[in-house]
C-alpha cells in the first residue's frame, strides 16, 4: 500500500526503516529515508507516518521497560 504519492513509498518502505537503526525515529528523517532523501510535497502523508513513528517509539518504550 503507497503510503506517499509525491515521492512514491510503500508501507513495507516505511517497515524497513522503522526498523533500521541507522535511521533516527523522527517523521522527517523517517519520510526523507523512504522517500531517499527527498522532501514532502503536498503532506497529506504526514499524518500516517506520525502514527506509525509513535507507535514504533511506544512499542520500544515498552519493550524497554519489560
Ligand atoms: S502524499 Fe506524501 S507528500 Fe504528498
Amino acid at each position: 500500500m503507497y503510503i506517499c504519492n509525491c515521492n512514491p513509498f510503500t508501507d513495507k518502505d516505511l517497515d524497513r526503516a522503522l526498523s533500521d537503526d541507522a535511521v533516527l525515529k523522527t517523521p522527517s528523517n523517517v519520510y526523507k529515508a523512504c522517500s531517499g532523501g527527498e522532501v514532502p510535497c503536498c503532506g497529506t502523508c504526514i499524518c500516517e507516518i506520525k502514527e506509525r513513528v509513535g507507535k514504533h517509539l511506544n512499542k520500544a518504550l515498552l519493550a524497554v521497560a519489560e
